[in-house]
């Protein structure tokens, strides 16, 4: 995320502020140097025009003198005039840069007080341009130099007198005013800026404090680590109620880890009972019963390698394990003289030793024990057949339980494969053979091929599996 680019608090307070900020600058320094250039030159064409016209009008009282005297057309007062103008003129400049010219109608240089010589064609351009510049300053271009100037003319004497001063230097005053206004206000920005992120690390690192000690307890459920409490304002509240809140927190916290640990204790108690529970019933069950601890256990094991087999969930598999030796738990009912006859059963006595199934779940069908519900399940279904022919209710296929259809298997595997009072021993193979050309009649087909499948194991528990291994 852009959540892979993150930006707190700061930085976008800072990518915000600071945006804005240098905008401001730049619009308050760009306004300051403009209006300040303007007022400068304000200034200068002021100061020129005031020049100019107190030259042109010592000029007019000159001519004007001489007019009224005898000496108007005599040359020599006439040059002694102009020199009077040019030395006034002369006296006037106040900078190096500036120069005053005076020009007549054809063009002809009177007087000036630059020492530059400029041509014929730079006086026309003079006096071409300074026809122009009656409203202020103007830009004159002459030998390639730029200037500026202001000029005025005498009517009197037919003379253009104006002042220049080249733009070069003129501009560098300028330029070294803007410079200073620009640092300046480049100095105060980045001052401000500093002093913004500075305050800005004070006044967020409570929050970031505050921030850290919620990642612990995220993290690590560490409740332990406070905030510390900077000043009296509302981030240090914030800080002294995170505080408290994660003190009960924590309290909160271990007194819930308590009764994790005491609710797990009770539950491994529960299971332990369970268990010896399981153990009691499958061993009372193994005084009534003729057959053997090792043909429990085998059942326990051969069914437990069928549920494997069919995926079923680990803890599918540990119910099986523990409640498949409850299958026959329902002999306890059945009387001695049949149970532990030798010889062919009678029909009568056939039908009382099928009722181990429904007295096995009537005997475990009341209890809130998954275990020895599910052992009530095994005990009345283990007998059912795949074709509905089994007993006690003839149910059919899928209609049995999954665990009766399981334990089925088991249960007649081990039974033929082992000695009994009333017959021998069946070998493996031919008992496997059994099972497999019974599938679909007396057998779930599938859990019968998957018994099949699983040979090696089935061996296995068929070679160690036995009385003295136990
Ligand atoms: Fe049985
Ligand atoms: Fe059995």
């Amino acid at each position: 995320m852009l959540r892979s680019i993150k930006i707190g608090i700061k930085g976008k307070i800072i990518f915000t502020i600071i945006p804005v900020l240098i905008c401001s600058f730049t619009i308050f320094t760009f306004v300051s140097v403009f209006s300040s250039r303007q007022n400068l030159f304000y200034e200068s064409n002021r100061f020129t025009k005031y020049k100019l016209e107190q030259l042109t009008n010592y000029s007019t009282n000159q001519w004007d003198n001489l007019q009224n005297s005898n000496f108007a057309d005599d040359p020599v007062y006439i040059n002694i005039i102009e020199k009077s103008i040019e030395t006034y003129a002369k006296d006037m400049i106040r900078k190096k840069s500036e120069s005053i010219f005076a020009i007549d109608t054809v063009g002809k240089l009177i007087f000036s007080t630059s020492n530059i010589n400029y041509n014929q064609e730079d006086w026309v351009t003079l006096r071409t341009e300074s026809t122009n510049s009656k409203e202020g300053l103007t830009e004159f271009i002459i030998s390639g130099e730029k200037f500026l100037g202001l000029s005025s003319f005498s009517n009197i004497n037919g003379l253009y007198f104006f002042i220049v001063e080249n733009k070069k230097v003129f501009m560098e005053k300028t330029q070294q005013m803007t410079f200073l206004q620009i640092f300046t206000s480049l100095i105060s920005l980045i001052v401000i800026i500093v002093i913004l992120i500075m305050y800005l690390g004070i006044m967020l690192g409570p929050i970031q404090r505050v921030r850290k000690a919620i990642h612990n307890i995220t993290t690590y459920k560490d409740f332990s680590r406070k905030v510390r409490i900077e000043y009296p304002d509302e981030i240090g509240e914030l800080a002294f109620d995170f505080n408290d809140m994660t003190s009960n927190l924590d309290l909160a916290y271990k007194k819930l880890k308590k009764h994790a640990v005491d609710e797990a204790i009770a539950k491994k108690e529960i299971f332990i009972r369970e268990k010896e529970t399981l153990n009691v019933l499958g061993n009372a069950s193994d005084y009534k019963d003729p057959e053997t601890g090792a043909h429990i256990a085998r059942v326990s094991n051969y069914s437990l390698l069928i549920s494997k087999a069919l995926g079923q969930d680990i803890a599918i598999q540990d119910l099986l394990y523990h409640t498949a030796p409850l299958h026959d738990i329902g002999k306890l009912g059945i009387p001695d003289s049949i149970l532990l006859k030798a010889g062919k059963l009678t029909e009568e006595e056939f039908f009382i030793i099928k009722t181990h199934t429904t007295i096995g779940f009537n005997i475990l069908k009341n209890s809130s024990s998954k275990y020895l519900k599910a052992g009530a399940v095994i005990a009345k279904t283990h007998h059912e057949r795949f074709d509905g022919s089994g007993y006690p209710n003839g149910l059919k296929g899928t209609d049995i339980p999954v665990f009766g259809r399981i334990v089925s298997i088991a249960d007649v595997f081990d039974a033929l494969t082992t000695k009994r009072p009333y017959k021998e021993a069946w070998p493996f193979e031919k008992t496997m053979d059994f099972i497999m050309d019974n599938r679909g009649n007396h057998f779930d087909p599938d859990m019968a091929n998957l018994f099949f499948q699983n040979l090696t194991e089935v061996k296995d528990i068929y070679n160690h599996c036995t009385e003295e291994s136990l």
